[in-house]
């Protein structure tokens, strides 16, 4: 059993759990991620780590509360323990020790962004964020980043904090200006980082993503997590959940997560009867 030890709601869909998870917090590197179940007929919530503390032997978990599962998590509480906490799973991200990067976040997606560039300012590479969302509530986790990063860049689709509009638009901009950028790490909705890629290939910019299909097993066994990544099958549990956005079937990929949308609302539906 994993107890809570913090629970705090970030907007109102999304919370952050601190959980005390010795064996994950012992041996996670930014980029992995964890799978969670609520009581033993639960079903696996895979979640990217979003912070660790191996002197605490905690894991920093940030959700968004989309279905029955996650509702079935939300509805625990501080002093509460989460049935299993399975991880770390998934390769770790490869940072390279280059000049410039930029992540690019959206909404939840913030969470695993948080790590990996703040390991990058760790070694030295100058790090701005962008980070998007419907409006201000969904904008996570700005100050975190005013820490390490350089430059913050802050869009929202209605205005109501920083400038109007999409991620995208301000990375444009930013390549338009003549910004030197070795890589732009995306991490989102699936079409923001298909969009980010839109941006980027043309300049022919590194660009990495963190995948989420849906996942049971995260052991590579199961085949749910496949993706398509250079014309070759992946499985973003083992393969990833990193990879490289230039190469990635974006279309395939929100093709797959649109068929599982159907079973999750009847499920929902059966809950709440
Ligand atoms: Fe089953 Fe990845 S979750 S193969």
């Amino acid at each position: 059993m994993y107890k809570i030890l913090h629970k705090e709601k970030l907007n109102d869909v999304v919370e952050l759990m601190v959980v005390h998870a010795p064996h994950v917090s012992r041996k996670c590197e930014p980029g992995q991620f964890i799978i969670l179940r609520v009581g033993e007929d639960g079903e696996r919530i895979p979640l990217t780590i979003a912070d660790y503390d191996r002197e605490k032997e905690t894991i920093t978990i940030i959700y968004q509360i989309v279905g029955y599962s996650t509702k079935a998590l939300a509805l625990l509480n501080e002093g509460d323990d989460i049935t299993d906490f399975v991880g770390p799973l998934g390769e770790p991200t490869k940072l390279h020790a280059s000049k410039h990067v930029v992540g690019v976040a959206g909404g939840v997606g913030s969470a695993p962004l948080y790590p990996q560039l703040r390991a990058l300012a760790q070694m030295g590479v100058d790090v701005d964020v962008i980070i998007g969302g419907r409006e201000a509530q969904y904008v996570l986790w700005a100050d975190e980043f005013r820490k390490f990063c350089k430059n913050i860049y802050i869009t929202t689709d209605d205005g109501s904090l920083g400038q109007k509009g999409f991620v995208t638009q301000v990375l444009a901009d930013l390549i338009d200006q003549g910004e030197s950028i070795d890589e732009v790490i995306a991490i989102g909705p699936v079409p923001m980082m298909k969009a980010v890629v839109g941006v980027t290939k043309p300049h022919n910019i590194k660009t990495s993503v963190s995948l989420n299909p849906i996942m049971i097993d995260g052991t590579g066994m199961c085949g749910c997590c496949r993706v398509t990544v250079d014309g070759k099958i992946k499985f973003a549990c083992v393969d990833g959940p990193d990879f490289d956005g230039l190469q990635v079937d974006f279309d395939e990929l929100m093709a797959r997560q649109r068929m599982f949308k159907e079973e999750e609302h009847q499920m929902d539906e059966q809950a709440n009867r």
